[in-house]
């Protein structure tokens, strides 16, 4: 927290609501007031003319200090929380992984020492069920009182230590509904592509592209539609994350047609990438596997139509990111081998500005809507986090519209050993970045001394069908 007050003054406020001129007073840790003429004795005077004063952005789907198998994702809650930082990213909320045999408290203890001393901005956990024994199904109504308010669950990876068949799926749901948290799902339909696989590489077809081929737009589709159904017997409300593909989309928004209370989330990757991608010789495809995988370009229309129409709320990284040298390269002779997962905890806003606001396909507004308000409102974390409004934490992003820049290794904050954004023109990027009134990115360095602080999330039942952009 800043001792001195910090008058952010001369930008424009943009929300999910509106845009407007406003200065913006910080202190202690808070957001004090918002408006013209206040009063700011003693406060330190920031000039945000020609940026966007915005909510600090809100990431709810990230892997730090994963293990996968014999690896582990490249980014610890050290160089993670920096890259998200210099993305304008605030808060994280991190996917905490059960292991065989331990109990939901022993998780989140174990995700809470990954972070402690490490996290240099706020954060909280996503509880990663995947070991659902009696004990364990006994404790999940008392997540809520950890300060976790969602579970997730894997319909892929099948054979591996992730996968949920749907009995389980179904009773998580359950207790889930009856205790307030919302369900995660990763819909794909693991058994189909785990056969598609085996006849690939049984046909000598083993490079990433198969990936992709293997894993087609059928098998999210109908996991997806599984999982809403599954929902809806549960009374569960559903959160269905990193759609690829029209197919998928669609059963999310005939489900909320028919007033099901299911949401639905996209990542970078899929609007920034495709298929193609995949192809890139000497074996630089590899950076680009993903579960779901990049799709033909064809599909991105549909999910800029549903970033614009709310029926995608959330645009989060999904950042899981393996190195090339020591992970991605385990796959050169077989495709099931290269480690799941993509860089963008940094690139994130800037995807999203440059592809999605620029080319006007979506305003300023879903812009904060998508990647803040309602990450804050789906996940528990309003009125503390994602808004603009006295009270609430001064985490704020002064967003500079105009920079433009091209993504490089060497100009990345991160500690993965490549970025698949590599060479890509970007425009919009933060000028400053502060966490609870201090100010944590100066548009160019992650200023170090900040402490992350754990964000109990309220479990609450989500609204189904709400409109506003908020
Ligand atoms: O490929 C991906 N998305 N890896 C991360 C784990 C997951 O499925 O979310
Ligand atoms: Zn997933
Ligand atoms: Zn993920």
């Amino acid at each position: 927290m800043s001792a001195t007050p910090v008058l952010i003054s001369g930008g424009t406020v943009v929300t999910a609501e509106g845009s407007f001129a406003a200065d913006v007073l910080l202190a202690e840790g808070r957001i004090r007031d918002l408006g013209s003429g206040l009063n700011a004795e003693g406060a330190d005077r920031v000039d945000a003319s020609g940026l966007l004063v915005m909510p600090g952005f809100i990431d709810a789907h990230t892997h730090l200090d994963m293990p996968m198998g014999d690896l582990r994702t490249a980014d610890d809650w050290a160089t993670g929380t920096a890259a998200a930082a210099a993305g304008g990213t605030t808060t994280i909320v991190d996917m905490a992984i059960q292991q065989r045999g331990q109990s939901l408290e022993e998780t989140v203890a174990a995700w809470e020492t990954k972070a402690t001393g490490k996290a240099i901005i706020d954060y909280g956990f996503h509880l990663v069920v995947t070991d659902a024994t009696q004990a364990v199904l006994d404790e999940l109504p008392r997540l809520p009182q950890l300060g976790v308010s969602s579970v997730k669950l894997f319909m892929a990876y099948v054979d591996t230590p992730l996968y949920s068949d749907d009995r389980t799926l179904f009773t998580v749901m359950q207790l889930a509904a009856q205790s307030g948290l919302l369900t995660l799902v990763h819909a794909e339909n693991g058994q189909v592509i785990a056969e598609l696989t085996a006849q690939a590489l049984a046909r000598g077809d083993t490079t990433p592209v198969w990936h992709a081929l293997t894993r087609p737009p059928e098998a999210e589709a109908e996991a997806v539609g599984r999982a809403i159904r599954l929902a809806q017997l549960a009374g569960a409300p559903l959160l269905v994350v990193h759609i690829s593909c029209a197919d998928a989309l669609k059963e999310v928004t005939r489900a909320r047609h028919r007033g099901a209370n299911v949401h639905g989330e996209t990542c970078p990757q899929y609007v920034a990438f495709d298929v193609r991608d995949l192809e890139r010789g000497a074996f630089e495809g590899a950076k680009y596997v993903c579960s779901p995988p990049l799709r033909d370009a064809a599909e991105q229309v549909a999910l800029w139509r549903a970033l614009q129409n709310g029926d995608i709320e959330l645009f989060s990284s999904d950042h899981c990111p393996f190195n090339f040298e020591t992970g991605k390269s385990l796959g050169r002779d077989d495709f099931s081998l290269i480690p799941n997962g993509i860089v963008g905890i940094e690139e994130r806003a800037s995807v999203l500005w440059t592809l999605g606001v620029r080319t006007g396909r979506i305003t300023p507004e879903r812009f904060v809507s998508a990647i803040s308000t309602r990450q804050a409102r789906l996940h528990g974390m309003l009125p503390q986090k994602g808004i603009l409004a006295p009270g609430a934490d001064a985490d704020i992003v002064l967003w500079d519209p105009n920079r433009e820049f091209e993504v490089t290794r060497g100009n990345r904050h991160g500690g993965v050993d490549h970025t698949p954004y590599e060479g890509m023109h970007m425009w919009g990027a933060p000028a400053s970045v502060y966490i609870r009134g201090r100010r944590v990115f100066d548009g160019t360095d992650v200023i170090a001394g900040t402490r992350g602080q754990y964000v109990r999330r309220n479990a609450q039942p989500v609204k189904a069908l709400d409109v506003s952009q908020t």
